[in-house]
């Protein structure tokens, strides 16, 4: 089992060092930019981590509400994006934002909160979303489509038809695909690599960089995104 979960408490240290492994083109977030504004939008960014795109999105939009169920992530995207005063934090998990109805522009999501595990959370936090956002306000998600070496390395690239397992989730809950970015992370070096790849994902992470040979990984985002 992949130990994303620990990222709740003592692990979520590791999981900060994966988030500084950048995407080094930027793809996705440029991708992003080039289908929505934040310019002078209120945004509610939910699971955001301890950074990694909340920092971004802090620098363009009017307000950011920043979410994550964990206090520890919360803590450190706190300490990481110190001085920007657009940022409000909110400790809860995603579907009890405490924001008013039909008060934000946009919502935006990358590998966040729970998805496809059965629980009856996800559909709460849909219903949230629905609720807060504005009458022409839009959803925006970042999830890793299940083929590339990311996927390769999770060992979950054998999904019978990956695309269509993938398209039928997200379809079912009102999401139609923008676009599959090709993307590359990159860590420090490949100890690095090997470590937090190995904590998160166990031996595959670890044989994975060992075969590869270079700290460079490709994955493919795809990005979602519903209407009210
Ligand atoms: C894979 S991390 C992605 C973090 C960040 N968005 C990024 O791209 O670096 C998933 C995040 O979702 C948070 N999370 C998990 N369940 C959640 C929930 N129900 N509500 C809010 N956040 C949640 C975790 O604490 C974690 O920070």
């Amino acid at each position: 089992m992949e130990r994303w979960s620990e990222t709740y408490n003592e692990a979520w240290k590791v999981y900060d060092r994966f988030s500084e492994c950048e995407d080094f083109e930027d793809n996705a977030f440029s991708a992003l930019l080039k289908n929505i504004n934040f310019v002078g939008k209120t945004v509610y960014e939910y699971g955001c981590g301890t950074w990694k795109y909340t920092n971004k999105i802090a620098d363009l939009c009017y307000k950011l509400y920043a979410n994550d169920i964990s206090p520890l992530m919360i803590e450190k995207a706190k300490e990481k994006c110190a001085g920007k005063a657009n940022i409000e934090y909110i400790t809860a998990s995603a579907e009890s934002s405490g924001l008013a109805d039909e008060s934000v522009d946009i919502i935006f999501g990358a590998w966040a909160g729970p998805r496809f595990d059965g629980s009856d959370v996800i559909w709460k936090i849909e219903e949230e979303f629905s609720r807060i956002l504005k009458v022409d306000g839009s959803i925006w998600l970042f999830e890793n489509y299940l083929l590339g070496e990311f996927s390769q390395m999770r060992g979950n690239e054998h999904q019978p038809a990956p695309a269509k397992y993938f398209l039928n989730q997200f379809e079912k809950i009102g999401y139609r695909l923008i676009e599959y970015v090709p993307a590359h992370w990159r860590f420090q070096d490949i100890d690095e690599a090997k470590y937090v790849c190995g904590f998160i994902f166990g031996e595959n992470g670890e044989s994975f960089f060992n075969a590869k040979g270079c700290p460079i990984m490709e994955d493919n985002i795809a990005i979602f995104s519903r209407a009210k």
